[in-house]
């Protein structure tokens, strides 16, 4: 086939989460205010449809930031995707006044996002995953301006190809085991708990255990507790006990659209500050109503002289194997650190992500993106790798840019904005390289003439 005969647009997203889904919007709202015609795109997602952190739908869980930031409303408050929007679609806008409660459930949440991404599903392939990006061969390797990728199917067979002027890359957060745990039937990553858990004979579990002390960990903690009333549910803390998000008004301001300038544009003291004070708003921590519901558990426990609520805090779990059923865990207990071995019918490893790390999709392309003394990508202001002066194309990060834009990287509560950033800043090269085409065909056609 020749390179002619591949799709191309001027915009492939990979991977279809709340980011790319907001940025999908963006681009729709530049087509329809008629601010740009013809920025075509085309996003790729491996789920064979839309799923936001599906295996921690936990029927009580919450969101953990307000309704208001959702896809669209921080860049463009009069949005037909607002989430405001689709409670009025869906006839439930004074009911959820009347219960005043900024923070939706995440099943709520999920309906909206399911919502917003049916109005832009012509623009999405589902059950595609994009195994590499290259330059499209043929082209001139000094002004690299296609990217080609390669996309397999739901089982995994490659197939599709299509080429690119920019890519945004919004893979996600990638789970992370404590060293010498290897995931199986029964040692599962809080990201695939419900699959699993929904796996096993309930009656089975009698003894499990949930390591970790942020968000993850505690609502898991609480819903075990719930679903398993004949079992012993341990909690494996590394801290003292469970500490609280902070989501008080000040330190909230982190997460605005301007305190991404602020970190951006920063010193390194700066950023410092920004990670040594505020880390607790996101990172191993949970929201002040679990921590007082698990709390309220023991304590009744206690009273009833029937505990199966255990919490084994200063623990840090450093290894499991397998012994028949039995999950034995190696753990390091207590202020002494004494070492123990302790068997469980299952282990929920609430132990948190790295962040989105695009260098293997990236490949041999890796060799144009500029990173930093610490060997980490430059960004550009508009979420751009900083790349060698010959790449035209913009290869664009949602996610993996803590180090240059702060907190929200990975978070919800700027993707309107940042969305509309990435979009605006595409819109904007795509007219500068238009004229530039015209310049240089003009330039030609004078030289002929
Ligand atoms: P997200 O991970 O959602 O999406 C990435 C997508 O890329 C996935 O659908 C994946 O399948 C796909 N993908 C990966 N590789 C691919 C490839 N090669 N090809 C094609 N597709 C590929 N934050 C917040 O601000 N408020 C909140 O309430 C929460 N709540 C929350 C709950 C839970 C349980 C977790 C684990 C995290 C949160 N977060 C959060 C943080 C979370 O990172 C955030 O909510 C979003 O998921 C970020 O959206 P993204 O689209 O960037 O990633
Ligand atoms: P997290 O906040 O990073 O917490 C991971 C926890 O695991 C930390 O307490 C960590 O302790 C601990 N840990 C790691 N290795 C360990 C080991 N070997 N032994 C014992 N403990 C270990 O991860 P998370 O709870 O999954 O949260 C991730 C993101 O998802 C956050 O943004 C969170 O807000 C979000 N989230 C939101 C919801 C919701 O919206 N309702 C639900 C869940 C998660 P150390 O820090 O000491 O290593």
């Amino acid at each position: 086939m020749s390179n002619r005969e591949h799709e191309t647009y001027d915009v492939v997203g990979i991977g279809f989460g709340p980011s790319n889904l907001s940025l999908a919007i963006a681009l729709e709202e530049h087509r329809a205010h008629g601010l740009e015609n013809d920025v075509s795109s085309l996003f790729f997602e491996r789920q064979s449809s839309f799923g936001w952190h599906r295996n921690m739908l936990l029927p009580t869980a919450t969101m953990q930031i307000s309704f208001l930031k959702d896809l669209v409303t921080f860049r463009n408050p009069t949005s037909r995707f607002s989430f405001i929007a689709y409670l009025h679609a869906s006839g439930r806008l004074p009911q959820f006044v009347n219960n005043q409660d900024f923070f939706p459930t995440r099943q709520e949440f999920h309906q909206y996002l399911e919502w917003a991404q049916a109005q832009v599903a012509d623009h999405v392939a589902y059950g595609s995953e994009v195994t590499s990006i290259r330059l499209a061969p043929g082209t001139d390797p000094e002004s690299s301006d296609r990217l080609r990728l390669e996309v397999a199917d739901a089982t995994g067979r490659p197939g599709r190809v299509v080429e690119a002027r920019n890519v945004v890359i919004s893979t996600g957060l990638v789970p992370s085991m404590p060293e010498g745990a290897e995931r199986d039937e029964r040692v599962w990553h809080s990201s695939e708990f419900l699959e699993k858990y929904r796996r096993m004979n309930p009656g089975e579990l009698r003894r499990v255990a949930v390591v970790g002390a942020g968000q993850s960990a505690a609502e898991i903690t609480r819903f075990l507790h719930d679903e398993l009333p004949h079992a012993e549910v341990w909690a494996i803390i590394p801290s003292y006990g469970y500490s609280v998000a902070d989501d008080t008004p000040f330190a909230n301001q982190i997460f605005d659209p301007a305190a991404v300038d602020d970190y951006y544009f920063g010193t390194d003291q700066t950023r410092e500050a920004f990670w040594r004070y505020h880390r607790n708003t996101n990172y191993s921590v949970v929201d002040d109503d679990v921590i007082r519901d698990l709390y309220r558990r023991s304590y009744d426990e206690e009273v009833r002289g029937d505990r199966r609520l255990q919490f084994l805090n200063l623990t840090r779990v450093t290894g499991v194997k397998r012994a028949g059923a039995e999950t034995r865990v190696s753990l390091q207990v207590g202020p002494d650190a004494e070492v123990r071995e302790v068997d469980f019918d299952a282990l929920v490893c609430a132990t948190g992500y790295h962040g989105m790390e695009p260098t293997r999709l990236l490949g041999d392309l890796d060799r144009y993106c500029l990173r930093d003394e610490e060997g980490r990508y430059r960004v550009e202001r508009d979420y751009r790798i900083v790349t060698e002066p010959e790449m035209r194309c913009g290869i664009y990060l949602q996610g993996g840019t803590e180090h240059t834009h702060g907190l929200t990287s990975s978070l919800l509560s700027n993707i309107a904005v940042r969305s509309g950033e990435i979009a605006d800043s595409i819109v904007t090269r795509r007219a500068g390289q238009s004229a530039e085409h015209a310049v240089l065909a003009k330039a030609g056609s004078d030289v002929l003439r």
